[in-house]
């Protein structure tokens, strides 16, 4: 039994430090005005949530992307709903600080705006996002309106769009040459129906940079080049936690791959060899 020196067995309860001022969306804005830079990083679950928040990163993306990276899904197609409530709940209760967006699963907001609403209301009421982002350009204007009306902040995702992977022929850059101007069009689109910034993936780096020019809101891109206003990476690919083939945007901070395995390892030798637990561990 625990005596009331010892810290909880499983890490919970830990009481929460004085809360920090938020980041809401229009500091966002704020900061391009004033030509500061801002970082994005996914977030599934409390640990790391809590630990970005700690480092700075202003925006936490509960991204499709745990469909790959915690259901084991080789593309975000499947995840759903229900998949990413839990996950946006446990890093929305994990921050001090970061704005918190729920990015909505593929199927669950392209019928209608109605759908897109009743979705998003979801990740606000069932998973404490403080805001929502959607795939999609111009044909996505009546969805941005309808949740940016109805008091949804929305982050729009342009460029390459990982729930479109199939229609688009695969993982390939966006907006080279003579499809550029569908970029552009994109980006004013959001921007005009209300969304409060928008992430731009695997695009040209001088598009980009001009699309971050015309634009009052802020752009964050991933494979989009430095004329960004700001800066996502999905954290499981930037520290070295996935294995294999990288895409080329991603920079490498860390090999916790590496530092996992050497633990993990350490852990099963003592166990074999009968030096854990140690008196030390033993009541
Ligand atoms: O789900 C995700 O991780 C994303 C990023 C690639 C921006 O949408």
């Amino acid at each position: 039994m625990s005596t009331a020196e010892e810290p909880a067995p499983y890490g919970g309860g830990t009481p929460a430090p004085p809360a920090l001022k938020r980041i809401r969306t229009q500091h966002l804005r704020e900061m391009k005005q004033r030509g500061e830079r801002f970082s994005m990083l996914t977030a599934y679950e409390q640990y790391a949530a809590a630990t970005f928040d700690e480092a700075g990163i202003e925006v936490l993306l509960v991204g499709d992307s745990a469909s790959n990276n915690v259901y084991g899904n080789d593309t975000s197609l499947p995840v759903t709903v229900e998949e990413m409530l839990p996950l946006t709940r446990a890093v929305a209760r994990s921050v001090r600080r970061a704005l918190v967006v729920g990015d909505l699963p593929f199927g669950s907001y392209q019928a209608s705006p109605e759908q897109a609403y009743l979705t998003a209301a979801r990740f606000m009421k069932e998973g404490g996002a403080h805001c929502v982002k959607l795939e999609g350009g111009v044909e996505m204007v009546p969805q941005i309106e309808k949740l940016t009306r109805g008091g949804i902040p929305v982050m729009a995702h342009i460029g390459f769009t990982p729930q479109s992977e199939h229609a688009l022929g695969g993982y390939r850059v966006q907006g080279r040459g003579e499809t550029a101007h569908r970029v552009l069009a994109d980006a004013v689109a959001v921007e005009a129906a209300g969304a409060f910034a928008v992430v731009m993936e695997m695009v040209p780096g001088d598009i980009a940079g001009e699309i971050t020019r015309t634009l009052t809101i802020p752009t964050i891109g991933i494979g989009a080049g430095p004329e960004c206003d700001g800066q996502v990476l999905v954290w499981q690919d930037a520290f070295g936690l996935r294995q294999g083939r990288l895409p080329r945007f991603v920079k490498q901070y860390a090999d916790l791959h590496g530092v996992m395995l050497d633990a993990a390892r350490a852990y099963a030798d003592d166990v074999r060899a009968g030096t854990f637990p140690g008196p030390e561990h033993t009541f």
